[in-house]
């Protein structure tokens, strides 16, 4: 029977998952569908006991659920785990496995890029989305991931727990010259918002600098990056990577990510 998967958030509409594993599918010969579903907060776990009821095989949780869903699942992964928060669910029979595959995706797609491990990291941002890459950073084999936050409590809980070394922004700032990679993870910058979450005067050109924001494609952190002469990486490629790790999960195909960026970039651009 055709399988369906689907990816459930508030909002939805404009939600670019339904492309791009739809796209996936027909290219793989995958004889599946996916749909966006509108879930509001208050009718999440109706809505998870009707995907079950309908057969869904899997699906993506976007905004406002990744948490809240949390109690509702049968199993989680370890990621899942230390990050409480999930991202995608697989279904089996009436079991349904949660996952998160946001920080791996993130750090797939910074391997786009040459990438030399031993360079020093720094996230800015200490938020779940920050939570997520310090861990699958530290999986990966990064050694040094500092970590620098408006609110230097948090900077100094996710350090503790990750084994990185917090900051405050203006620290951060002062030493930004030792770090090779440097990743953007707050929501300064996002859509019309044009400020920078901090100086980057002190960049060092050649560091790679990243930003998970991929609406606008080119942040004004990724645009004052660039004229530092840094190598910028938007936020395409963590979005493309978390869903073909999804994707993998749900088929067992690896799909072409390096077509999908492109795709997507040309329809974000
Ligand atoms: P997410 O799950 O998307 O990471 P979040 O948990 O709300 O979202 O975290 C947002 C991050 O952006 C935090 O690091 C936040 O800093 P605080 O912990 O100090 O709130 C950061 N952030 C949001 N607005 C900011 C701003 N105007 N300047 C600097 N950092 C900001």
């Amino acid at each position: 029977m055709k399988k369906w998967y689907a990816v459930i958030g508030d909002p939805i509409a404009h939600s670019l998952s339904p492309y791009m594993h739809e796209t996936w599918f027909a290219e793989n010969g995958v004889d599946a569908s996916y749909i966006p579903i509108h879930v509001k907060p208050a009718d999440l776990e109706k809505a998870l006991s009707a995907l079950k009821t309908l057969g869904v095989s899997g699906f993506n949780i976007t905004l406002p659920h990744k948490e809240a869903i949390l109690p509702f699942l049968d199993r989680l992964d370890e990621t899942a785990s230390i990050m409480s928060a999930v991202n995608t669910v697989v279904v089996d029979g009436n079991q349904s496995s949660g996952y998160n595959t946001d920080g791996d995706g993130f750090v797939e797609s910074l391997f786009t890029t040459p990438v030399d491990i031993s360079k020093k990291v720094l996230i800015i941002g200490a938020g779940g989305a920050a939570r997520g890459i310090a861990f699958a950073l530290k999986r990966a084999g990064f050694g040094t991931v500092a970590i620098a936050n408006r609110t230097l409590q948090r900077a100094k809980e996710l350090a503790d727990e990750v084994g990185g070394f917090p900051m405050t922004l203006a620290e951060a700032e002062n030493d930004l010259g030792e770090f090779g990679i440097i990743i953007q993870t707050t929501s300064v910058g996002l859509s019309e918002n044009k400020a920078l979450p901090m100086s980057l005067e002190n960049i060092k050109a050649g560091s790679i600098a990243a930003d998970i924001i991929y609406t606008p494609l080119e942040t004004p952190f990724l645009k004052k990056a660039k004229e530092q002469k840094c190598i910028t990486i938007n936020g395409v490629g963590m979005f493309v990577y978390q869903g073909a790790i999804a994707f993998e999960k749900w088929t067992g195909v690896k799909p072409d990510t390096e077509k999908m960026m492109k795709l997507i970039t040309s329809k974000l651009g």
